[in-house]
């Protein structure tokens, strides 16, 4: 196994076993919401914002023990954003995660309000993290903050995103949507990890510039494994963005092209990581994994 996907493994147990402390247990009242939540939040993720949060905090010196609430706060926030782009309003799809979606299992309300939840708590869980000041505390808040909301965080790329559909998009603007969609959570994840551990500001800049490519890598990747893989691989329903006309790098440049795409973007990410003077292994890896996944 390589020592990124070892990482990842251990990552996953760490994070699932800390978030099933910090959500609500399902025999609390009401129950059908906290269901929802699980339901969701251990469906089997990939984990890879909260593996961002810790690598590059362990990369800069940090220690894992103050990073992992943050981490999990992000993998929160993440979870609802999935919760959310499922519902029928927006991209409406049954499958996530290899499961039926939250709302088609527990209904379209309470998978609303389990996306609200779990967004909610994200903030609380840092805001009550006794291992940190509160002054870095507040700066987390803040920035989670900006990176889920709008004007430039996920929220706003999902509007873009639904408001291009059926739109011819010019590339630049398939990139933007892409950055504020999912980069801005993924940047977001690598800048905490910077804050927690103490980056002076080379490695803030070093680290920002690696989290834009590692977040576009991101979304091109799920835009090919979208055309490339089957639903019962990937856990979530296949071929969507040709079906809801989505604004998507395959469209423009085709599956090859793409690819090739998805190759320059790697190899950039990897050589931002050039002036960090601790062991950078596992942030490469994060960046050749995220472009050889297959979910
Ligand atoms: C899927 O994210 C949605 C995007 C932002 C592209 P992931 O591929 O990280 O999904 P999980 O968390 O592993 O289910
Ligand atoms: C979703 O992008 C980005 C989010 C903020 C959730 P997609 O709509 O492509 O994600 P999937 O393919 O449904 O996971
Ligand atoms: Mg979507
Ligand atoms: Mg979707
Ligand atoms: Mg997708």
């Amino acid at each position: 196994m390589r020592a990124v996907e070892h990482y990842l493994d251990q990552v996953k147990s760490d994070i699932d076993a800390l978030l099933d402390s910090l959500i609500p247990a399902e025999d609390i009242e009401p129950q059908s919401l906290h269901a929802a939540m699980r339901w969701s939040l251990f469906a089997g993720g990939k984990r890879i914002r909260p593996a961002i949060v810790l690598a590059v905090g362990e990369a800069l010196g940090g220690s894992r023990a103050e990073l992992m609430s943050t981490a999990a706060a992000i993998e929160m926030v993440h979870t609802y954003s999935l919760i959310h782009d499922d519902l029928p309003s927006m991209d409406n799809d049954d499958l996530r995660r290899g499961k039926p979606s939250c709302h088609r299992q527990f209904g379209e309300a309470t998978a609303i309000l389990a996306g609200d939840v779990l967004q909610t708590q994200a903030f609380k869980t840092i805001a009550e993290d006794g291992l940190l000041t509160a002054d870095v505390r507040i700066k987390l808040i803040s920035l989670l903050a900006a990176a889920s909301g709008s004007p430039g965080g996920m929220a706003s790329g999902q509007q873009l995103d639904l408001a291009a559909e059926g739109n011819v998009v010019p590339l630049e603007e398939i990139e933007r949507i892409h950055q504020q969609k999912t980069g801005a959570l993924i940047s977001a994840a690598a800048s905490a990890g910077t804050m927690i551990a103490k980056g002076t500001d080379e490695e803030f800049t070093a680290i920002d510039k690696y989290a834009k490519k590692l977040g576009l890598l991101f979304q091109i990747t799920d835009d090919l494994l979208d055309v490339t893989q089957g639903s019962l691989e990937l856990g979530k329903t296949a071929g969507k963005d040709a079906s809801a006309n989505k604004a998507t790098y395959p469209t423009h440049l085709g599956i090859e092209g793409t690819r090739e795409l998805a190759k320059k973007v790697r190899d950039q990410a990897i050589n931002t990581l050039a002036p960090l003077k601790g062991d950078s292994e596992i942030l490469s890896g994060l960046a050749m994994f995220v472009v050889s996944r297959t979910n």
